[in-house]
């Protein structure tokens, strides 16, 4: 079973249990090939760090002394190997050498009684060059063959392949159907000839079909995808496994892999990414060594650089910068730019699991930074719920904000500012990612300040964007000073109507408020109203919602907004300050995104505390196991 500990869109950090054994996801399983063991799986354990490995069970099934060893040890001893191990099914190699005589459920038995952890389906491989119909085909007998599978299967946990080729309507059919028999893994099959031939952009498409069409919470293995090029997108994309063999196939041709691609050793001089068992002090030394000798210890740079390239990744999605990672990582290869592309071409489907802030400050590392989905959410979320009515709205360049800080304090318009990253309302300038972004000088901008401008309500537009005129004597008739202008007020109701949707202002700041700022740095920290404290901002921009604001969103937005609605079991509980977990949730506001403050309320809508969600509903309906709303306050 799995459970999501750290989260980032699609991208997680997981522990997935089977048999008492774990390991934390994403993670690498080395294949080792029972004939030709090159790094002992122990050596892998105690040198590398593998939890996981796989191996074929094809392969010993077909060797009498394989399979007797295996039967009568069992694979973990036979293996000499106490973490998790997969094992495939022999599909592969009908893939390579055509047809196998294999029966689809003998397979399955033989993975359960040597005391596989994951055994895997006798799946029909879906070549790229299949036609629509042999596709079909695949994915039907697949499916079948799966459910028959899952029938013997007793206790052991099994991975139902997805397949389809190239058809994305297959795809979301074959996941649809793998998902509907509730499996306990879920790989991705028939991308072999794909990722050799840099094919990024397709496995994208068939990645996303997948994705959208599983549940959440189920493990999802990308078959044969050993390069680490490919490790950080496929894991941005919600990819939880990846098999190798490619440490060992790579070794045997003396190339050496690296982060960004493939090298032959002949043609180093130098070791871009160095590892104990090359760099450049002993690099002359591997070159004239025996072919053997050379082979084992490649093979074994070849998996460190792997494993490391996995930590780094699982280090990225905890800091909450993976998605500058991966665009970092794009640029190694152009098709893995154009794979990215492709990606955030999904950005309204990844919208839904995008927080509102991160704790890492937003990076530009190029061009293509504004389209990820923090940006478009920002954007939508702007035109959404900025909405009030001004006579006048003015727009300028971030350069020259400083300047016009004298007017934006008492003039009453709109004041929009045109940045790299989008046109922002100035009262939504402190927000994450606007405040926090660290952007270059010289940036390609995200051109929606028209989109912006058509959402806004104003009669009058004044341009300042070729920079603010020394006196205001062309506007003097539009624009109006106004004495009672309050920044601070205009801002947090603002912040409130981007955070919690429209209307949430006009609900929280009825009657008298007292904004509380920081003696030391100025910055609000502490919203009363009537004396009750309602509000507090974090460093992001954005509201923690104490119980008597919670109290007044509650009255003020109709059943379901912004709830989760938990089971009886759970409410005795969660009184008493307890958090929430997976199973005790009956029902959520779909519009609510992970990290969002939420409304904890009984089935007859009754008001139980205040807190934040770590995941959506779509997410949260498919959970099994973990916390996944954090109590803050209680009634
Ligand atoms: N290994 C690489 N690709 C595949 C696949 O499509 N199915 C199975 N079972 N194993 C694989």
């Amino acid at each position: 079973m799995m459970e999501i500990l750290h989260r980032d869109g699609l991208a997680r950090i997981g522990r997935f249990e089977v048999n008492g054994r774990a390991v934390e996801t994403p993670a690498l399983m080395p294949v080792i090939n029972p004939n030709i063991i090159v790094i002992s799986p122990r050596e892998m354990r105690e040198r590398f760090g593998v939890h996981a490995i796989i191996t074929n069970s094809y392969i010993i099934n077909r060797d009498p002394k394989l399979r007797e060893d295996a039967l009568r040890k069992g694979i973990h001893s036979m293996l000499d190997f106490d973490g998790i191990i997969m094992t495939d099914s022999g599909t592969f190699q009908s893939h390579v050498y055509g047809e196998i005589e294999q029966n689809y459920l003998d397979i399955v038995e033989f993975q359960k009684k040597i005391g596989s952890d994951i055994a895997t389906i006798l799946d029909v491989f879906s070549e790229p060059e299949f036609t629509y119909e042999e596709a079909r085909e695949a994915v039907e007998e697949t499916y079948r063959r799966a459910g028959e599978s899952k029938r013997i299967k007793g206790e052991t946990y099994l991975g139902g392949t997805v397949q389809g080729s190239l058809y994305m309507d297959l795809r979301e059919l074959s996941a649809r159907l793998m998902n509907s028999l509730e499996l306990e893994y879920y790989p991705i099959g028939g991308v072999v000839p794909l990722l050799e031939n840099y094919r990024y952009s397709d496995i994208v498409r068939i990645v996303m079909a997948v994705k959208m069409n599983l549940d959440f919470g189920n493990p999802v293995h990308l078959f044969g995808a050993g390069h680490p090029m490919f490790f950080p997108l496929a894991v941005l994309m919600g990819i939880d496994f990846f098999d190798s063999s490619s440490y060992v196939k790579y070794a045997r041709d003396d190339r050496v892999l690296f982060p960004d691609g493939t090298r032959y050793l002949s043609d180093l001089r130098y070791v871009p990414y160095p590892t104990e068992y090359l760099n450049s002090e002993n690099l002359e030394d591997i070159k004239s060594m025996e072919r053997d000798e050379r082979f084992k210890i490649l093979a074994k740079h070849n998996l460190k650089v792997s494993m490391d390239e996995i930590e780094r990744i699982k280090a990225s999605i905890f800091e909450g910068t993976i998605w500058e990672y991966v665009e970092e990582r794009s640029r190694v290869h152009p098709a893995l730019y154009d794979a990215l592309m492709e990606f955030y071409g999904y950005s309204e489907f990844l919208e839904r699991f995008e927080s509102l802030s991160r704790k890492h400050p937003f990076y530009y590392t190029g061009i293509e930074s504004t389209l990820r989905p923090t940006i478009t959410t920002l954007e939508k979320r702007i035109l959404e719920n900025y909405r009030y009515r001004r006579n006048v709205c003015v727009v300028l360049n971030r350069k020259d904000l400083e300047r016009a800080m004298r007017y934006i304090g008492s003039y009453d318009a709109h004041f929009i500012i045109k940045t790299c990253i989008g046109s922002i309302p100035f009262e939504l300038l402190f927000i994450y990612p606007v405040f926090q972004a660290i952007l270059p000088e010289k940036c390609y901008p995200r051109e929606n300040l028209s989109t912006v401008l058509d959402s806004i309500d104003y009669d009058v537009l004044i341009s300042w964007l070729s920079g603010i005129p020394d006196d205001l004597e062309k506007e003097k008739d539009y624009l109006v000073k106004s004495d009672g202008r309050d920044l601070d007020l205009l801002r947090v109701k603002a912040v409130a109507d981007y955070q919690f949707g429209h209307g949430a202002s006009e609900a929280l700041f009825k009657g008298n408020v007292d904004i509380i700022k920081s003696k030391n740095t100025g910055m609000i920290r502490n919203i009363h109203v009537d004396g009750k404290h309602i509000l507090s901002m974090r460093n992001d921009g954005f509201f923690t919602l104490k119980l008597d604001g919670g109290i007044l969103l509650h009255k003020a937005f109709p059943f379901p907004r912004m709830r989760v609605i938990v089971t009886r079991d759970s409410e005795e509980f969660n009184r008493k300050g307890k958090n929430v977990f997976a199973r005790f949730v009956k029902d959520m506001d779909n519009s609510l995104r992970p990290y969002d403050e939420v409304l904890v309320v009984n089935e007859n809508d009754d008001l139980i505390g205040v807190g934040r969600t770590f995941f959506n509903w779509q997410e949260i309906r498919t959970l099994k196991k973990g916390m996944v709303v954090e109590i803050r306050e209680n009634l």
